[in-house]
């Protein structure tokens, strides 16, 4: 048996990962009760019981003890808004007027370069704490503040998506680009981050209202001509904004249509919220492998209305979940876990907890098309990994000493955690995050 020496590093907990969805398939996850991890390189080298793998391990390795907690792949949040952190809980009747009176203001101080770069950094802090290891982020129609955003990711060694966004039309002067500039700053964005080190660039119109027609034809330009970066937008949020997407784009048989007209539909297109789209739309988006990015906390804030997992699911649509920060409540996937539940039950379907860390988790990985580099312990995948306290208040170490399976301990951990159950975050193999000793 060959043995794993020094600088190879060890973690000892119960293991948690999945290979399939498991709305889909048996056994699709992995639960090592008494597991170890293994990490060299930044790279996940063994994942397994501790009692087959720890006899491999060369004698000084040290082994880093996590027993009573739970190790899974790090959360992925599928869409957040970096330049909205600072006003995360602004109230507002609904989508649009919440726009206008927040959002537009505080994005126009990403002007700024040294707040850009302030921002950025409580932004990263807050996704390391709550166990966030990759996020696809929209930044401001500012370069400046993509450069702020990725700079700041690559000195943490982080795999974050991010990009600027594009908007000429229906918005303050302030906060306008233009058709063309847009997409030139977009494009040298790309030259300069794309797959420099763990960074990749999304494509980032903000919704169809925003951009015009022509800023649209280029944008879809753009897209083909990089067609391994990312594009993300929101899509059928809220029903004042999809009459007015309709009065806009007559032409257009649904929303989604527009973005499908101007070639914004294909692998590695994330579309925020999805609520209203109909049955044609979910199956248009199945067809091009353009992925759903749920926000519960973000539609239950603004009213938007309730995602529909079944009828997604019946024509296979990529699922992802995501916080949706400024409009998303909370940080935590876990508290987007909780609410993704309720709103499930609303519309009479049910989530289990292990197809919501399965969605936190590799369903991400597979919808930004990263499976075997993120989002569950293949060996030789980025060392990207949290450690869950079920015992990290004392409601939640009542609860789950009570749990009789493991559905039932990741039910408890995901309606009652929140960022206080992330004991530590792990990104490339370093630690990012460790909660202070109690
Ligand atoms: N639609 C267009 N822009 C935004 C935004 O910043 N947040 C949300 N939730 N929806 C949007
Ligand atoms: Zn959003």
């Amino acid at each position: 048996m060959s043995t794993l020496s020094p600088p190879v590093r060890a973690y000892r907990a119960s293991l948690l990962h999945f290979h399939a969805d498991p709305a889909f398939a048996e056994n699709a996850y992995v639960w090592h009760e008494d597991g170890l991890l293994l990490v060299a390189d930044g790279r996940i080298a063994a994942a397994g019981d501790y009692a087959r793998l720890s006899p491999t391990l060369a004698d000084g390795v040290e082994i880093v003890d996590y027993r009573g907690k739970i190790i899974c792949p790090g959360f992925i949040d599928t869409h957040v808004h970096f330049p909205q952190t600072d006003m995360i809980a602004s109230p507002a009747p609904g989508l649009l007027p919440w726009l206008n009176s927040y959002t537009f203001p505080t994005e126009r101080q990403f002007g700024d370069p040294a707040h850009g770069a302030e921002v950025a950094e409580f932004f990263l802090d807050q996704l390391m704490r709550s166990g966030t290891t990759t996020a696809m982020v929209y930044c401001t129609v500012h370069k400046q503040s993509v450069d702020a955003f990725f700079s700041a990711s690559q000195a943490r060694g982080l795999r974050m998506v991010a990009g600027k966004v594009l908007m000429d039309r229906n918005c303050p002067d302030f906060l306008a680009d233009t058709a063309e500039g847009g997409v030139r700053d977009s494009a040298e964005l790309i030259e300069r981050w794309h797959k420099r080190g763990r960074a990749q660039y999304a494509i980032t119109p903000r919704f169809a209202p925003t951009s015009s027609e022509a800023q649209l034809a280029l944008t879809g330009e753009l897209a083909r001509a990089y067609p391994d970066t990312y594009i993300q937008t929101h899509v059928a949020e809220n029903c004042d904004e999809c009459n007015w997407v309709k009065a806009l784009f007559p032409a257009s048989r649904s929303y989604l249509d527009v973005y499908d007209h101007y070639g914004l539909l294909r692998p590695r297109a994330m579309y925020g919220h999805c609520i209203w789209l109909d049955d044609d739309d979910f199956a248009r988006m199945a067809e091009t492998r353009a992925a759903a990015a749920v926000c519960p906390t973000s539609n239950l804030f603004l009213g938007s209305g309730l995602f529909d997992f079944e009828r997604a699911d019946a024509r296979g649509v990529l699922l992802s979940l995501a916080s949706d920060v400024g409009a998303g409540t909370s940080f935590c996937m876990l508290q987007t876990m909780n609410e993704a539940y309720k709103v499930a039950r609303m519309k009479g379907s049910y989530l289990p907890a292990l197809r919501m860390f399965y969605l936190a988790t590799l369903g991400a990985a597979r919808a930004m098309q990263l499976e075997g580099t993120i989002g569950n312990f293949a060996i030789g995948a980025e060392a990207d990994f949290i450690v869950l306290d079920p015992a990290a208040t004392p409601l939640l170490a009542r609860r789950t000493n009570e749990c009789d399976n493991l559905e039932e301990l990741l039910f408890a951990l995901a309606l009652l955690g929140d960022d206080r159950a992330i004991a530590a975050t792990y990104s490339g193999g370093r630690v990012q995050w460790q909660a202070p000793a109690p």
